[in-house]
């Protein structure tokens, strides 16, 4: 872990999952400021999330790294460990991280990581979280739209098993409440320029087109922002959309 121990306890401690690159990088970038030390979750991009972290010390904030795959329960609890013996608490936990599309993913996969993983690290979390902490799950609208909106054959494992998560999240809403934590769900339309909208273009064109078709996409800054207001800030409604204004409408 690269983390200069001063000022820890006046930081606030935010573990990103999945930060070493996209989304959960951009989002551990606009989260740093004086008070906040963020903890950049990965599964094998040691460099990278490394690069991150040097890239936010440089310009004068505070992180570390921490490789888990969120997906085996031993590393998610080796992951709460880390932060209890090195912060004592956590104060906001970004639950970014996904999977699925990976080639040659276990057919159970996509419901491990998207489901299984989110519920069982906030579980855990929540035993180093004091009152007044946020956890924030980031989605898609393929995803928190499923069922009522059509979805790309490839990415239907994504948005069955990220609903799911979503759905068992919410379902620990009287958890949340009575530990005095706060719960946000942030969902955004296909984020332009994300490995998994190129992955998406190669393999199913006319899916990231017809989205195009209704705007343009929303990029990795402006989805990351609305993720870090929602850990900053109490907002009125527990979900935040980012694009797609088609999909709130129909
Ligand atoms: N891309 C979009 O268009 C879009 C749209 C709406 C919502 N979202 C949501 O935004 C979030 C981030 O998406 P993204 O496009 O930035 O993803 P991404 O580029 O695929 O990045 C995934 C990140 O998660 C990490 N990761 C993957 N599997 C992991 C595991 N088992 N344990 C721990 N970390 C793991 C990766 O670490 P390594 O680099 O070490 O593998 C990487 O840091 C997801 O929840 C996604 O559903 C994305």
């Amino acid at each position: 872990m690269t983390f200069d121990p001063q000022g820890q306890v006046a930081r606030r401690i935010i573990l990103v999952t999945g930060a070493s690159r996209g989304i959960g990088a951009e989002v551990a970038r606009q989260l740093t400021g004086p008070d906040v030390h963020v903890i950049i979750n990965y599964r094998e991009k040691h460099r990278r999330a490394e690069a991150i972290a040097n890239e936010i010390i440089a310009a004068g904030g505070s992180a570390s790294i921490a490789a888990a795959d969120i997906s085996n329960p031993v590393d998610c609890a080796h992951l709460i460990d880390l932060v209890e013996r090195s912060f004592g608490r956590l104060d906001a936990l970004v639950l970014n991280a996904s999977g699925g599309l990976e080639l040659g993913a276990a057919a159970d996969y996509p419901m491990r990581i998207n489901r299984d993983a989110p519920v069982r690290l906030t579980r855990s979390a929540m035993t180093v979280m004091p009152a007044g902490s946020r956890i924030v799950f980031v989605t898609s609208h393929q995803a928190h739209f499923h069922g009522a909106q059509p979805v790309p054959a490839d990415y239907v494992p994504i948005a069955e098993s990220k609903r799911a998560g979503e759905d068992a999240l919410r379902a620990m809403s009287a958890e949340f409440d009575g530990a005095h934590i706060n719960f946000t769900v942030v969902s955004g339309d296909m984020i332009d320029g994300t490995i998994i909208v190129q992955l998406l273009q190669r393999r199913d064109p006319t899916a990231v087109e017809s989205r195009r078709a209704h705007g343009a996409l929303p990029t990795v800054e402006q989805f990351a922002s609305a993720i870090v207001a929602a850990v900053n800030t109490t907002v009125e409604d527990d979900t935040i959309y980012v694009g797609g204004s088609d999909y709130l409408t129909s």
